[in-house]
Formats: C-alpha cells, structure tokens, sequence
C-alpha cells in the first residue's frame, strides 16, 4: 500500500473517510504483533469487525477466534465461562468443562463489553493480563496459556475508573494499544459507499435487483445524526430491500426519526440572522440544536481534544464536558485523550 492513497475499505471494513484510513493503517500495524488492544466505539460502529480484522490479518489467524460478550453472560456463569470449571464445582458441573480462555489457545479472545465486567472477575482477568495463568473454577491446577487478548468496549473507561466502577490497573494493562472508531456522524462521507455495500449485500441475499435510493432521501440521510452508527444505517437498508415496492426508495419512505421535531426550525437567510416562521418555533429545541451542532464541529476541529475544543468555545473545560454529557455527546474518537 502506497503512502497517501487511498482506501475503500479493508479487510471487512468499508470506508473511505480520513478516519477510517487512520483505522485500517492503525490495524495493519498492531495486527502483527501480540500486543493486547481495547477497542473503542460508539454502538454500531464496527468494533467486532475491527477485532476480527485483527485476528484473520494476524499470525494467529488460523487458529480459533473466540468472542464473549462480557455484558451478556450473568457474572455467576461468565467465571466459569471464561476460565472453566472442575466436575462437581458447582451444583449442575456434573462434567469439567473448558472455559472460552482455553478454546481460544493459540489463537485470540475478544472480551467484548469490557465495561459491564463484575469487579470480582476485573481482578481475575487482571492475573491473566499480568501473568497469563489461571484456575478453573473449582479447581487447583494453574492453567498457562497462550491467547491473545482484544478488548471492546462502547463506554468511556478511563471516566468510569474515576468513577469507582472499573478498575484502573485494568484499564492501564487493556489499554496497551487504543483503537478509536470514529462515529459515523463524523465522518459522513462513508455513507454513500456503505450505502452502495449494503444494498448489494441485501439484494444479491434476496437475488433481486440492486434498489435505488433518490436524490431527495438521500439527501436526508446525508444529514442524519446516525445514533446507531453503521448499524443502523445496514438495518434501514434491508428494510427498504425487503418493502418498498418498486425498488425505488423515496422521502416518503424515511422513518419518522429522519424528521425531527424542529420540521418548524427558523430558516437562517445568507445573512445569518434566523427568520421566525409564521407559526413560531420551540425555542429552546432551537438553540439546543445549535449549541450541539457547534459542539461537534468545535470538537472536529480539534480532532477530539477537548480543552482545545472548549477553548474554541470560550469555555472552560468542566463547563465543556458537562455539556457533553448532558447532551450524551460521546466523544470517542481518534486523538481524543485530553
Ligand atoms: N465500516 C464498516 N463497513 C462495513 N460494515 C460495517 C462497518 N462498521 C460496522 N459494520 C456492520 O455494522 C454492524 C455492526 O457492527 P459491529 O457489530 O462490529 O458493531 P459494534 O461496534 O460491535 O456494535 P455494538 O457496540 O452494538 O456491539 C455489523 O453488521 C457490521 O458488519
Ligand atoms: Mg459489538
């Protein structure tokens, strides 16, 4: 791969954006060595796709990828799931059982929801990280292995370490190499070439014709604030495989939540000055929409730092993040660490 040029999509990843060029750079690099790595993202944005990447492009490809997703599992049973367990440790053990740590010898575990982990396991996940043994539950044998580990995780970490629920020392030995997936809000020019991915997928599974989206729909999703990522955008596509009629999808085909509220919003002439319509606004669903519009474009530009965001906002940076959380601004993303 030339430096400079650019890339549609990766692996099995699609994307064109600057930011996802940072991303397929950043996995070729760590894909190759053994290092553990926390994925970050938003809901929807590719953080298994991310980790499956790393596993097939690296040495360990060829042996097993096992996932488990730490916030679906019941804490009773994610132990014995995770390191297994000896027959008759528990009521029901009527066989000794191996844990997913064990399935994935050789080759990579990808602790999914990180976040949701009970403290009793955060510190027996700690012992693997630091000496890469463990014991089945029930059991007294020190079990060595040779897995490595990717983490996921949709929350921020490093706050919920401030706020007592994850422990630091975890999170400083999960967070050896951090790869951010940037929203797909911030980086809209993917949506087209994603567009284009899913409608083949979902029109080749139906062996159907490719359906077309117009000009004016299009437009809307152009503009969409995408809460659910990528996801989202690949569930509205198959939907509009599977109904619409005659494979054209029109603005009248959008669901309600592409047409919010503010369809009343003052029209801002050239001039800058907002013009009130005849039959008034909500006022304050007005400005709030502003503020969180210069909100991420302050965060752009400083490519996620936030002080520098804040300072471009005249505010000081307590100010700035409480508005970030009260908005439920998640400001992952490449670079953010200040
Ligand atoms: N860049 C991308 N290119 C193609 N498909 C993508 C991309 N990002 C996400 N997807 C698709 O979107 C869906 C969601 O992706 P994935 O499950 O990896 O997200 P996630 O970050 O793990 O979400 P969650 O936090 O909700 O578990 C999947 O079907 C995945 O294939
Ligand atoms: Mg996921």
């Amino acid at each position: 791969m030339k430096e400079g040029q650019t890339r549609t999509g990766f692996y099995k990843l699609i994307g064109k954006s600057q930011e996802m060029q940072r991303l397929y750079s950043i996995i070729e690099k760590v894909a190759s060595s053994d290092s553990t790595i926390l994925i970050m993202g938003e809901s929807g944005t590719g953080k298994e796709l991310v980790a499956k990447a790393i596993h097939f492009l690296s040495v360990r490809a060829e042996n097993p990828f096992v996932p488990v997703n730490c916030g679906a599992i019941p804490k009773e049973l994610l132990e014995s799931e995770l390191f297994g367990h000896e027959k008759g440790a528990f009521t029901g053990a009527i066989c000794a059982r191996k844990g997913r740590f064990e399935l994935a010898d050789t080759g990579t575990i990808f602790l999914d929801e990180i976040g949701e982990l009970h403290p009793s396991l955060q510190v027996k996940l700690l012992r693997v990280l630091q000496e890469r043994e463990y014991e089945r539950v029930g059991g007294v044998k020190t079990v060595k292995g040779d897995v490595r580990i990717l983490a996921a995780t949709n929350k921020n970490l490093e706050e919920a370490t401030k706020r007592g629920e994850f422990r630091e020392d975890l999170y400083y030995r999960l967070n050896v190499i951090p790869v951010k997936i940037s929203p797909l809000r911030n980086r809209k020019e993917d949506i087209p070439i994603l567009r284009d991915h899913f409608i083949k997928i979902y029109s080749d599974k139906r062996a159907m014709e490719p359906i077309v989206i117009y000009d004016d729909a299009m437009e809307v999703l152009m503009k969409y604030n995408w809460p659910g990522n990528v996801r989202e955008l690949e569930t509205l596509i198959e939907r509009f495989t599977i109904l619409t009629e005659n494979g054209a999808v029109t603005l009248e085909d959008l669901p309600e939540r592409f047409f919010p509220a503010n369809q009343h919003t003052p029209i801002v002439s050239s001039g800058g000055i907002p013009h009130l319509p005849p039959e008034g606004i909500d006022l304050n669903s007005f400005l709030d929409e502003i503020e969180t519009n210069i909100i991420h474009q302050a965060l752009e530009r400083s490519q996620g730092v936030k002080s520098k965001a804040a300072a471009l906002l005249g505010l000081n940076r307590t100010t700035f993040i409480e508005k970030l959380k009260k908005k439920g601004i998640d400001t992952v993303k490449s670079g953010d660490s200040q």
